[in-house]
């Protein structure tokens, strides 16, 4: 078992570097000690504190019911288990309304343990991203599929499928990084859009149900044990396979992504 992954202690300029150098990284889903321990040993760079927990933990059929606390309680967990990845901490439903609560909710999510904060949204975020960026709290801006607006999307669908909604999640992109995102992700959209964007972008390109080429790729960690309730999407990969131990299941995972083998053509979107 590996005592952190190859590039020790995780930073931005970490991450910026492997993007720089066109090498991918990993990021998953934890939301508890015990799991931010096993995926941090395990080399998996940056560890997400999901709203998925809402779904995963919670058995809500949606994220919009995730309070800021739990959020807080969640990521202190993280914190306590990690051993050097970089952790990201969801704002919830409703905590990104203005630039300044949206700081104010961000400083609690940073001092129980985030080192950066994943908002979803599109262009109107700017102004807010700015603002973070300037008081030193880095942002991952999460684009496409945004499940906190599913019931105005109508369900859990990709996104950017016709030139015009493609064009506005490339021009989003593209202000939201200006407006000082040190990350982007990209969750159900088509292969061609994310690679266009992250050819576009400077900074690291995340991607799920985004097809093989962007610079990093996130799952849900119930995906990638092979322990969700229900549907497993198409664009996920069971690695608690083979007689593997989670541990080594976490491990198949960072080297496969990381040799460009996971996520396939066939796991992405036309
Ligand atoms: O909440 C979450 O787990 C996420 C990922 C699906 C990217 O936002």
């Amino acid at each position: 078992m590996s005592s952190q992954g190859p590039l020790g202690k995780i930073t931005l300029s970490k991450l910026q570097t492997l993007k720089n150098e066109q090498k991918k990284f990993a990021m998953v889903t934890v939301y508890d000690a015990t799991f931010a321990h096993w995926a941090s040993e395990a080399g998996i760079e940056t560890l997400l504190v999901g709203d998925s927990l809402g779904m995963v933990l919670q058995g809500r059929d949606s994220t919009l019911a995730v309070t800021l606390d739990d959020m807080v309680y969640h990521v202190e967990m993280v914190a306590r288990g990690n051993k050097g990845s970089w952790i990201i901490a969801d704002m919830p439903f409703m905590t990104t309304n203005t630039p300044e609560s949206t700081l104010e909710n961000a400083a609690r999510l940073m001092q129980a343990g985030a080192q950066m904060v994943k908002i979803e949204g599109g262009v109107w975020l700017a102004e807010t991203i700015t603002l973070l960026a300037e008081r030193g709290v880095p942002v991952c801006a999460h684009l496409g599929l945004t499940p906190q607006s599913v019931h105005k999307l109508g369900g859990f669908k990709v996104q950017g499928r016709d030139e015009g909604a493609a064009e506005e999640i490339i021009q989003a992109a593209q202000e939201l990084e200006d407006a000082g995102a040190d990350m982007l992700l990209l969750e159900c959209v088509p292969t061609q859009l994310a690679q266009r964007i992250t050819q576009q972008a400077s900074v690291p390109v995340v991607g799920i149900g985004a097809g093989p080429y962007t610079d990093a790729q996130v799952l849900v960690m119930h995906d990638l044990l092979g322990i969700t309730v229900g549907r497993i999407p198409k664009f996920s990969k069971n690695y608690l396979t083979d007689g593997r131990s989670i541990p080594s299941a976490f491990e198949a995972y960072a080297n496969e992504v990381r040799q460009g083998d996971f996520p396939t053509l066939e796991q992405g979107f036309e």
